[in-house]
């Protein structure tokens, strides 16, 4: 238990007549990634908002840094640090003014405050957008001035709830590779995402959230192995030529009806003209050829046997 930096047992939470969280069991590792994979309405976000104490649970028990949610809240918040789904930046100050709030409010002294903003403004590449009202950032510097903020109690439990939603892929890489950064320095990170391919990059453990319920829970090689990986889909036009094809690649699963098979892949040009030459040499051509990399929706039919519900907000 000492290992543990968020644990999790039972945990319960509705809203009026609606269950949202059913009975939630994690343990998050200190200095590790943990990662919540949901769709939209999979209860991310209220996960988050009761681990961090600003939600109270229903039933279950919640110990983060040790101390309980319920009784010893003020110590919870001490440890931790949230960064929201919506940004706590306000947008009429400067980034440097928003950050200069945070020192304040942690009663950091003014000296250790003034090179704290200078370290964290150099750190997130904000130097010279300091100057100018957060009005006019970016969506992605934004999320790092959010995640500065963030920084300046230092925390030692992070939460992330969905911070690279809406982010172009640039910015998205340099928020991975942020987080990177802070686990590197042993903070640990409670981290929510729609997408398979962060959790995959960033997390230690991946649990998958499902209306309120945990329907997977491993590394993500674990949760891999459980649903198909990259490979590229062929369609021809007739049961023979599906026939021919799929006697030619070892691991192909085919779909009759549909007349598609599917041959795993890494979706590298190399291995995607070798199996092209493959079919050629064998007098076989697809009507349709796609490169299909993973995504939430794989994951749920795996997991669940349906596609992703995105539930009324
Ligand atoms: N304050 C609230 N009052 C009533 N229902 C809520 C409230 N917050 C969230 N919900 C409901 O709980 C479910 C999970 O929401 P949420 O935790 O925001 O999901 P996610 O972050 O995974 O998208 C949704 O159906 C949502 O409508
Ligand atoms: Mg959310």
């Amino acid at each position: 238990m000492s290992n543990s930096a968020i644990a999790v047992s039972g945990l319960r939470k509705t809203y009026g007549d609606k269950v949202v969280l059913d009975g939630i069991d994690l343990d998050v590792r200190a200095g590790t990634v943990f990662s919540l994979l949901g769709p939209n309405g999979a209860g991310k976000t209220t996960t988050v908002n009761v681990l961090s104490t600003l939600a109270k649970a229903d039933g279950g028990s919640v110990r983060v840094a040790g101390h309980d949610i319920a009784t010893e809240a003020k110590a919870v918040r001490a440890a931790i640090g949230v960064t929201g789904q919506f940004a706590a930046v306000d947008e009429l100050l400067t980034g440097y003014e928003n950050l200069q709030l945070m020192v304040d409010l942690h009663g950091v002294s003014d000296e250790d405050g003034k090179r704290t903003v200078a370290e964290l403004l150099e750190r997130f590449d904000l130097v010279e957008a300091a100057k100018k009202p957060a009005s006019t950032y970016s969506g992605g510097m934004r999320r790092k001035l959010d995640l500065a903020m963030t920084l300046i109690g230092n925390p030692q439990i992070i939460f992330l709830d969905e911070p690279t939603t809406g982010l172009d892929p640039r910015s998205r890489r340099t928020m991975w590779s942020i987080i990177r950064d802070l686990v590197a320095d042993g903070v640990t990170i409670f981290l929510t995402t729609q997408y398979l391919e962060e959790a995959d990059q960033l997390a230690d453990r991946i649990a998958v959230l499902d209306q309120g319920r945990l329907v997977a829970q491993g590394t993500p090689d674990d949760l891999k192995r459980q649903i198909p990986g990259t490979h590229v889909r062929l369609r021809f036009t007739d049961v023979s030529q599906l026939d021919a094809a799929a006697r030619l690649f070892p691991d192909t699963t085919r779909d009759d009806e549909a007349l598609t098979l599917r041959v795993p892949s890494d979706g590298g040009t190399r291995s995607l003209r070798a199996l092209l030459e493959r079919l050629d040499e064998y007098s076989l051509s697809a009507e349709e050829f796609s490169v299909h990399t993973p995504d939430l929706d794989d994951v749920f039919l795996a997991l669940t046997g349906h596609a992703t519900e995105v539930v009324a907000k």
